[in-house]
């Protein structure tokens, strides 16, 4: 009997593979650095029963079109907008993300950007390594202070709350807006819910947690900037096309808000030349919200879990429901 076919879209390590080739034929992209190209990606999609991909593969209709005896997509990401998921259901292919597993990594990299934004860490760290620091001043480096600052959460799921969490640390006031409202959140970090208008206007940080769909694409755009106090920093952990790149570029140069700790980007990854690099008041980190060794470890193995269930013919552990 053949093994069922795995193509695993990008170089992991995990001792766990050793043993899976004895059930699965398993074949996976050389390169850690380096997405696998959209013809290869076709050419394995078309023969693979399994694909473990990442959040930049695109897997769209063309692909599942020619991928005629996929089963399963376990996306390594809790975010799945990379993936036509009413195409997969249609066609009988199960998609799996990773929940869960990355809620406390991705919301400390949410608190850490925060931070760093507002009390300019960045800056301040290249000011020293490069030589320029003349000495203490009183207004050197003057940053934001967070304690007792009003945080405004936009998607209040399980990101969401973990890192309203950590704002209660720093005796904020919390406020969220999200689809439907989150009693537990309200009732465990005395969170209030809020309209995005007022949300956005009330303010000193503003976090951008919800995922990239239809609704969200570019709700924060032009007005929603200008509506921003001009001391609001705005911080984005979800994906870069919830954001109007341009009007947020605008807002910064203007002083609309004061600052932005930016995740994720439309185009990732950004290019060198982009405005928005250019500006101090920005801190730009390469998309490594869950990025820790724990838990990228523990989403490679949920993958491979999912993976197992569903060639096993069992229900798999997260499964993305239409
Ligand atoms: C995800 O898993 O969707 C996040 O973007 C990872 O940082």
């Amino acid at each position: 009997m053949t093994k069922p076919y795995v193509f695993i879209t990008r170089k992991i390590e995990t001792e766990v593979l050793k043993e899976w080739t004895e059930t699965f034929e398993v074949k996976m992209w050389e390169y850690e650095e380096r997405p696998v190209p959209r013809a290869i990606l076709l050419e394995e999609a078309a023969k693979a029963d399994a694909l473990l991909t990442m959040l930049s593969d695109k897997m769209d209709r063309e692909l599942l079109d020619v991928a005629k005896n996929l089963k399963v997509i376990a996306n390594l990401a809790v975010g799945y907008d990379n993936i036509d998921v009413p195409s997969a259901t249609e066609k009988g292919i199960t998609v799996c993300n990773t929940p869960d597993v990355l809620t406390d990594t991705t919301a400390d990299l949410a608190f850490a950007l925060l931070m760093a934004t507002a009390r300019r860490i960045v800056e301040a760290a290249e000011i020293v390594k490069e030589g320029k620091w003349t000495g203490w001043s009183p207004m050197l480096l003057a940053g934001h202070d967070i304690h007792h600052k009003t945080i405004g959460v936009v998607g209040m799921g399980k990101i969401g709350e973990t890192v309203a969490k950590r704002a209660t640390g720093f005796d904020m006031d919390i406020l969220y807006h999200n689809r439907s409202r989150n009693v537990a959140a309200e009732e465990r970090l005395g969170a209030r819910y809020t309209s995005f208008e007022e949300l956005i206007t009330t303010s000193d940080f503003i976090v951008c947690l919800t995922p990239l769909t239809n609704e969200t694409a570019g709700m924060f755009n032009k007005e929603a900037f200008m509506k921003m106090k001009q001391s609001a920093i705005f911080i984005n952990v979800a994906r870069g096309a919830v954001a109007d790149e341009e009007a947020l570029y605008e807002a910064l140069v203007k002083g609309e808000i004061a600052g932005a700790g930016l995740d994720v980007f439309k185009q990732e990854p950004i290019g060198p030349d982009h405005p928005l690099l250019t500006l101090p008041n920005v801190v730009a980190l390469p998309h490594i919200g869950s990025a820790s060794v724990e838990t990228r470890q523990g989403m490679i193995m949920l993958c491979l879990d999912n993976i197992t269930h569903v060639l096993s013919g069992k229900q798999p552990k997260t499964i993305v429901k239409l």
